[in-house]
């Protein structure tokens, strides 16, 4: 078996998977444009997927990709777009047998750019000639809360209550990834959604319970097609609510300093 290389070794789901690999018998090379700080026995190297820097080496023997860098809150075009590209160039020059690209649930019916960024790189990885195994999650536990902390801090709580969610516990999601990273390309696979799918508003009572918040909650009616799009339960999948960790449970654990 050659070396498999993890992109966005650093990020929530890339430190999550670093480990599994690792145990799973891969010879992980961890690639971010800063290095793990929690130590970790793969080897590192230094990538910018938005200039390709540090790409080309990066690849050298390698026969899987997992590709769990992105950019959210940054450069989304130039890192999940051209960097998905100069990936897929680098890795068909390598000619890398699986290239296993994590997504997400609900990208082609809910128009936000990020999620639009994320359609144009799952189809690079479809089309692309390098094999590819393409497995769609739903929203990560600690996605959820930080998007709930950081309206939290303000006098009230304005939130999107009606907005449908299905909260995922990362972990399982590194499961299911890191089962796939083999020289077997898989193509689409089944998507892997929370246990339970809950609006906005219940997400927060929870919180609120769990984490002592008293601030009252303002429903904040938001206009618009991705609302819509939201509210409709685009970002969910009941049908594949595979998870077992609830939203509740994952907040106790991280009250607790586990999480
Ligand atoms: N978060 C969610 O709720 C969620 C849900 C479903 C699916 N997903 C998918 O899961 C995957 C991982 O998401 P995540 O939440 O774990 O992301 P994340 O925590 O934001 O981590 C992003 C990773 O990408 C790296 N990165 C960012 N810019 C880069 C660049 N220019 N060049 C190279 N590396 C770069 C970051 O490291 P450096 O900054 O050090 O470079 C970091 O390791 C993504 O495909 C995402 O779409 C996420």
């Amino acid at each position: 078996m050659g070396v498999t290389l993890l992109t966005g070794a650093t990020g929530t789901l890339g430190s999550a998977l670093r480990p599994r690999l690792s145990a799973a018998g891969h010879e992980v090379r961890a690639a971010s444009r800063s290095p793990p700080d929690d130590g970790g026995t793969a080897e590192w190297v230094e990538v910018d997927l938005a200039t390709g820097a540090g790409l080309d080496a990066a690849l050298d023997d390698v026969d899987v990709v997992v590709h769990a860098a992105t950019a959210p809150r940054g450069d989304t075009e130039a890192v999940d777009v051209d960097g998905t590209r100069r990936l897929l160039t680098a890795a068909t020059e390598e000619a890398v047998e699986n290239v296993v690209h994590p997504s997400i649930v609900g990208i082609d019916d809910i128009p936000y750019s990020y999620y639009e960024h994320k359609l144009t790189a799952e189809r690079l990885v479809a089309d692309s000639d390098v094999p590819s195994t393409v497995l769609r999650a739903t929203q990560f536990h600690p996605f959820v809360h930080d998007l709930l902390g950081a309206v939290a801090r303000l006098p009230v709580w304005p939130l999107p209550t009606r907005f449908e969610n299905q909260p995922v516990d990362v972990g399982e999601v590194a499961d299911a990834v890191a089962e796939y990273a083999t020289v077997e390309a898989a193509g689409r696979v089944p998507d892997v959604g929370g246990p339970e799918v809950e609006s906005v508003g219940e997400l927060a009572k929870t919180y609120r319970e769990v984490l002592g918040v008293r601030r009252p909650v303002l429903r904040l009616p938001l206009p618009g097609s991705t609302a819509a799009a939201f509210r409709a339960g685009h970002a969910t999948c009941p049908d594949r609510a595979v998870g077992t960790v609830t939203w509740e449970e994952w907040l106790r654990k991280h009250r607790a300093g586990a999480g």
